[in-house]
């Protein structure tokens, strides 16, 4: 079911989305080569909490941690662990949702580790953009397609390809609402978006083919079948009567 939420329920996310915010501009200077996955976990987890929120992805449909950390070929969903230790020329995604005053507010960056090669840290700056591309002429009356499908040309005319089988989405009662927005599509197709609508836009961009697979050990981890490195960009915006709000940022 599509929603609409309140000026009051908007209120509250716009809070979490700057808690979300303020998280991720911290992780800028705290990630390092060295560093476990689980540490970047730790550190969002006390920072949601240090900030009167929780970690919705805690829990939520077993998911064990309250960040996804995804590395390199790990395209979303990589479960910190110890194990996993950060290296020199690495590009690190870390998505989370908080859970304030209600609502849910979801948001994910990538960052780049060191000394990261320029095909790498091409392919996150053209993740980043393909955000933009993708909410650029949205507004009350736009369809889900419109963004997919800027998404879509906009990756595959600069040669990355787009992962299809995760996809943006409604957020707020919960992670997880309708409509599921694609990162590809056609213009003018799908469901409209409405003025008071909330949803989460993440482009997930791969270097080389788009085919991803789930990890038969933890169900979670989506990697890149060519083993081709990943990357993320998400943000929670807020349809208005002429525009977009980004709320994350
Ligand atoms: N932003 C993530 C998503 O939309 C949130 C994942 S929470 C998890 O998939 F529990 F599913 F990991
Ligand atoms: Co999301």
């Amino acid at each position: 079911m599509v929603t609409i939420k309140t000026e009051k329920e908007i209120q509250a996310m716009r809070e979490g989305g700057k808690i979300l915010r303020d998280v991720y501009i911290k992780l800028k200077d705290f990630i390092k080569p060295g560093m476990t996955t689980k540490q970047i976990d730790k550190f969002v987890h006390r920072f949601l909490v240090s900030r009167g929120g929780k970690p919705s992805c805690l829990g939520y449909e077993g998911y064990p941690a309250a960040t996804c950390v995804s590395v390199n070929d790990v395209v979303v969903h990589g479960i910190p662990s110890n194990e996993i230790i950060i290296q020199d020329g690495d590009i690190v995604s870390v998505d989370t949702c908080v859970y304030y005053k209600g609502m849910h507010t979801d948001a994910a960056r990538t960052y780049l580790v060191g000394n990261v090669s320029e095909e790498k840290r091409k392919l996150v700056e053209a993740t980043e953009n393909a955000f933009f591309e993708g909410i650029k002429h949205i507004k009350d009356g736009s369809r889900v397609g419109d963004i997919g499908s800027q998404v879509q040309s906009y990756a595959e005319s600069l040669g990355y390809s787009v992962v299809r089988e995760m996809q943006g989405h409604g957020v707020g009662y919960t992670i997880h609402e309708d409509p599921g927005i694609p990162n590809y599509g056609e213009k003018g197709t799908g469901p409209f978006l409405k003025a008071g609508m909330t949803i989460a836009v993440e482009p997930m961009l791969n270097l080389g083919r788009r085919q991803v697979v789930i990890s038969r050990q933890d169900g979670w981890t989506c990697r890149t079948c060519d083993g081709s490195p990943s990357a993320h960009y998400e943000n929670t915006i807020v349809i208005t009567k002429d525009g977009v709000e980004i709320i994350t940022l």
